[in-house]
C-alpha cells in the first residue's frame, strides 16, 4: 500500500504587536482581534500572573529557580469570550483587576527579567497560535516569540503620553493613581525592559515602528489593518 504524503498545514499567521507600557498595545490588539476574528495573546498577563502567583505563594522575587517553577506550574485562565478578552483566572479565581495594580505591573517587570521565566512561558506563548490567525501583544512577540510573524508592528509614544493614558486606565477601573508616580514608574519599568539581557524590549528588524502619539485608537487600527492587508 503506498501512503500519501499530507504536506504539512502552512502555521496560522501571527500579526505581532510589540511595545512600551503604554503605547496603546493592549486595546489595539484586542480591537484588532476582535476585527479580525483572530486568537489574542496577552503576554504581559502571563508575567503579570507569575508576580501575583509568587505574591499568593510567598515565592521571593529574586528566587529565579522557584519563579521558574512556578511559570512552569502555573494554573491559569483567559477568558475565551471575545467581549471579555481582560477576564483572566489564577487556580480558578478571577484576578483581572489585581493583575493591573501598580504593585503588580512593578513587580512582574521584575520577574519578566528573569531567563527561567522567559523560558517557562515559551511554549505557553506559542500554543495560542491557531487558526484562522494570532494577534500576539507583548515586548518580544516579533523578536522571540513568533520570529515569523507575517507582520511586525512596533508600538511607540512619548513617555508623558503613555503616563496619561495609564493614569485614565487606572482611573476609569477605580484604581489609585497619581500622575508624578505613574512616570516614574514607567521611566523604571522602560529602563528594567529595556536594558535586560533576556529578550529585552527592542523593535525587530523587519517590524514596522509606529508612534501614537497624538494618533486615535481608531487611526492606529486602521493603520495596521492597511499594512496586514498589504501582506
Ligand atoms: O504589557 P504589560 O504591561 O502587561 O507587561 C507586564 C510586564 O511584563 C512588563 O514589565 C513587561 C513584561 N513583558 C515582557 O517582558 N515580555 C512580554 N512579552 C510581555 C510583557
Amino acid at each position: 500500500m503506498t501512503q500519501t504524503r499530507v504536506p504539512p498545514s502552512a502555521p496560522a499567521p501571527v500579526l505581532a504587536i510589540d511595545g512600551p507600557s503604554g503605547s496603546g498595545k493592549g486595546t489595539i490588539s484586542q480591537l484588532l482581534a476582535q476585527r479580525l476574528g483572530w486568537h489574542y495573546l496577552d503576554s504581559g498577563a502571563l508575567y503579570r500572573l507569575v508576580a501575583l502567583a509568587a505574591l499568593q505563594h510567598g515565592v521571593a522575587l529574586d528566587d529565579a529557580a522557584g519563579l521558574g517553577a512556578l511559570a512552569a506550574g502555573l494554573d491559569a485562565r483567559f477568558s475565551s469570550d471575545p467581549a471579555q478578552p481582560d477576564k483572566v483566572y489564577l487556580e480558578g479565581v478571577e484576578v483581572s483587576a489585581a493583575l493591573r495594580s501598580e504593585q503588580c505591573s512593578n513587580n512582574a517587570s521584575r520577574v519578566a527579567a528573569l531567563p527561567e521565566v522567559r523560558a517557562a512561558l515559551l511554549q505557553r506563548q506559542r500554543a495560542f497560535r491557531k487558526a484562522p490567525g494570532l494577534v500576539a501583544d507583548g515586548r518580544d512577540m516579533g523578536t522571540v516569540i513568533f520570529p515569523d510573524a507575517a507582520l511586525k508592528i512596533f508600538l511607540t509614544a512619548t513617555p508623558e503620553e503613555r503616563a496619561c493614558r495609564r493614569y485614565k486606565q487606572l482611573k476609569d477601573k477605580g484604581l489609585d493613581a497619581k500622575m508624578n508616580d505613574l512616570v516614574k514608574d514607567i521611566a523604571e519599568r522602560d529602563a528594567r525592559d529595556s536594558a535586560r539581557a533576556a529578550a529585552p524590549l527592542k523593535p525587530a528588524p523587519d517590524a514596522v515602528a509606529l508612534d501614537t502619539t497624538g494618533m486615535s485608537i481608531e487611526a492606529v487600527v486602521e493603520r495596521i489593518q492597511a499594512l496586514l492587508r498589504k501582506k
